[in-house]
């Protein structure tokens, strides 16, 4: 079949004047709240895009843990792809697609490490094989067969598999945003788009964009 026959009419809401009132962090976490109600698995998966040394663009989907004051916690291998990226340009953005509920949400932001406590704390409230999972990959890096890489795995089993240490390359990146876009799908391909840029008063304005 082909693929410009894939059709669907956007039917599941409206954002209505009163949302460019609205507080878009409250408002995300209301969106949020919603999304998870209705979807149980990976409902926090967001594609974060950063921008390489030479200038090229990349973009993974990664998990998000929290929901701070000053942003947005997720985890990750510091020696990554992504974490290389980001230690030469913290500028990232990061959507979110919620299509069960005809949504998405983009975020223009930039990156920081969170402290080494947290990550500490976080990454021990992990179970002990998603532990052991990030001490054995040193991610993005090459590696010649799977079973090498379990082999990895197993030779950082210890006898008690107890708590492991932090590896001091990973932990988490709070991301920190000055423009939001809230989207919602409507009929006839007249969405709704509604953009959050905060002012240098530290104070959100709002406007509608066309869709
Ligand atoms: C549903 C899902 C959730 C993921 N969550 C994370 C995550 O929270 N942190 C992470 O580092 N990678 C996560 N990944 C893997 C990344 O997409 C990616 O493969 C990995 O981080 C390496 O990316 P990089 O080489 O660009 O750094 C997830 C992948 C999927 C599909």
């Amino acid at each position: 079949m082909s693929l410009q026959d894939d059709r669907k009419e956007y039917l599941n809401g409206e954002l209505g004047d009163e949302f460019l009132s609205a507080d878009p962090k409250e408002m995300f976490v209301a969106w949020l709240d919603s999304y998870r109600a209705l979807v149980k698995v990976d409902s926090t998966a967001f594609a974060l895009s950063t921008v390489g040394k030479d200038g090229a663009p990349d973009c993974r989907i990664v998990l998000l843990k929290e929901i701070r004051d000053d942003g947005f916690v997720f985890y990750t291998n510091y020696n990554s792809k992504k974490g290389n990226d980001i230690s030469g340009n913290p500028l990232v953005h990061a959507l979110f697609f919620w299509p069960e509920m005809e949504r998405q949400i983009r975020i223009k932001g930039h990156v920081s490490k969170i402290s080494r406590v947290e990550s500490e704390q976080y990454f021990s409230s992990r179970p002990i094989l998603s532990q052991l999972g990030a001490l054995s990959s040193d991610q993005s890096e090459k590696i010649s067969s799977r079973s090498d890489l379990e082999l990895k795995f197993d030779s950082f089993k210890s006898s008690d598999m107890s708590d492991y240490n932090c590896p001091d390359n990973w932990g988490g990146y709070c991301l920190s945003f000055k423009e939001i876009e809230f989207w919602q799908g409507r009929r006839s391909r007249m969405h709704d788009r509604i953009v959050f840029e905060i002012e240098s008063n530290s104070k959100w304005s709002s406007f509608r964009v066309q869709p």
